[in-house]
């Protein structure tokens, strides 16, 4: 029997190296050893307002990212969230099973919701409710993602062990897996925050989509420090990023890299950065313009995923309803 693997991606703002380096290129690289179920969150993406047509064009534009780069419709499922109302539904009832002291512990809410305050909506808070639906809906053993979403893992973790030290065996308990290298990708113009496709265009973000102009002006702009050697340092933030981001580009061993760049400056670096990202992106690039010159294709993949997965989350619903004397 293989492993299950699950894993997720908002329809928000615009897919990053960040998310590719952090999740997307690992989901693409084992998907065939394990069974794998890729969802598209589009009721995360509504925990912040969201204008509809835009959210719509977005759900497809990612599903087409994750084509593109590779995940394989034959091998793997595809599906955007909302297609399966047991989603919002499991939320619901795990809601009543999380204290609200776990969920005031969630770093990522707090940093989200330091801007807006109380107008933040409560789905936002709550957002580890439905995340953990997400998981557990599918018996899931393994959720390979970036480290900002380890703490919601855990919060998986622990509510599902709650249910079943309560219900008896209910949900199998996932492990998130966070990569060695490239769990957190930091912003170019500031290494001491995360790559995010949240925040407004500010130049720190390599978009799936940049053209090479983009990319180039970018990594051109990267903030560095007034130290001269190209060397993995983590004390070096700025260089450690460009560093990292080079690595899973190419593949290469660090000392490797470290030799490369012996005796040169950080404009040799970003130079050479930037066209490695060009061309490693080129490829996704050329694909996703193929497959979106077919919107219709790409809805009917994800039909196609939902209808397919539907029956294992019912099936775990329905247990759970049966547990707990709903229905
Ligand atoms: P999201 O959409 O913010 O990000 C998608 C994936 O990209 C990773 N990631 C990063 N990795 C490295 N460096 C970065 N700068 C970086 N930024 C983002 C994220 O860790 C994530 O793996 N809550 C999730 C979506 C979700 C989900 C799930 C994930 C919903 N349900 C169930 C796993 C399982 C999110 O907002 O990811």
């Amino acid at each position: 029997m293989k492993k299950r693997v699950f894993s997720g991606i908002q329809p928000t703002g615009n897919i990053h190296i960040g998310n590719y380096l952090g999740a997307i290129r690992r989901w693409v690289a084992t998907q065939a050893e394990f069974e794998s179920i890729f969802c598209v969150v589009d009721l995360h993406a509504i925990t912040i307002p969201q204008d509809p047509k835009v959210l719509k064009a977005k759900t497809r534009e990612v599903a087409g990212l994750l084509l593109a780069a590779g995940i394989d419709p034959e091998v793997s499922t595809l599906f955007v969230q909302s297609h399966i109302s047991a989603h919002a539904e499991l939320a619901w009832i795990l809601n009543c099973f999380i204290p609200v002291g776990w969920m005031r512990r969630m770093t990522q809410f707090k940093e989200k919701s330091e801007k807006q305050k109380d107008e933040v909506s409560t789905g936002l808070f709550d957002y580890p409710a439905l995340m953990a639906a997400d998981i557990l809906l599918y018996n899931t053993d393994v959720v390979p993602v970036g480290e900002d979403q380890k703490q919601h893992v855990e919060l998986t973790r622990d509510v599902a062990q709650r249910f079943n030290s309560i219900y008896g065996e209910t949900f199998r308990i996932p492990e998130a897996e966070i990569p060695q290298t490239g769990a957190r990708i930091m912003a170019l113009d500031d290494p001491t925050q995360k790559m995010s496709k949240s925040e407004e265009d500010r130049g720190g973000t390599i978009c799936l989509l940049d053209s090479p102009d983009e990319i180039r002006a970018k990594i051109m702009k990267a903030t560095t420090d007034s130290l001269r050697e190209v060397r993995f340092d983590e004390g070096r933030p700025g260089i450690y990023n460009l560093l990292v981001i080079y690595e899973l580009f190419t593949g290469q061993p660090r000392e490797e890299i470290e030799a490369r760049f012996e005796g040169k400056g950080y404009a040799d670096l970003k130079r050479e950065l930037a066209e490695v990202v060009i061309e490693g992106l080129a490829p996704l690039q050329a694909r996703y313009r193929e497959l979106t010159a077919d919107p219709a294709h790409i809805d009917s993949l994800l039909t196609q995923g939902a209808d397919r997965i539907r029956p294992i989350a019912e099936k775990t619903l329905s247990l759970v309803k049966e547990r707990i004397g709903l229905g």
